[in-house]
């Protein structure tokens, strides 16, 4: 049988980026956690007053995961400036934080509430 080159080189860069995820797996669920706790859990861990969905209440995540994964690293990576309430873009932090780490934080927030 011929396996041509291409086809070759798809199969192996397949496995090697999900050997790659598999690795980074636990440090990345880690990391959201702390990320959660720095950043986001200032409003999130009591949100009574702002507003903001709290984290492991399943009742007040149930219709935004019910949006999918996506709108949800959307509205944690531009904030959601339609919305009477405050939250946050990662870029109206002081720090500079990559699209990963905000999304790695809505997951353990996912984890956490649903
Ligand atoms: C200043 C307070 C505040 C901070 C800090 C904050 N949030 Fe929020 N967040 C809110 C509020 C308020 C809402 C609800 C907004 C609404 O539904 O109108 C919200 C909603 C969300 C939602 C649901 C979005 C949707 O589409 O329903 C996600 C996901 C989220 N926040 C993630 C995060 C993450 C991740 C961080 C940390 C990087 C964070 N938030 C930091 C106040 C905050």
């Amino acid at each position: 049988m011929r396996v041509s080159i291409p086809f070759f080189c798809r199969t192996v860069s397949v496995l090697f980026v999900m050997v790659l995820a598999t690795a980074a797996a636990p440090a990345r669920a880690s990391s959201g956690k702390a990320f959660y706790n720095q950043i986001c859990s200032l409003c999130h861990d009591d949100g009574g007053d702002l507003g903001a969905p709290v984290l492991g209440d399943r009742q007040a995540w149930a219709p935004r995961l019910a949006k999918g994964r996506q709108p949800l690293y959307r509205a944690a990576i531009l904030g959601m400036p339609g919305s009477p309430r405050i939250m946050p873009g990662k870029n109206d932090y002081e720090g500079v934080y990559s699209d990963r780490q905000v999304k790695a934080a809505v997951d353990y927030m996912i984890r956490q509430s649903r």
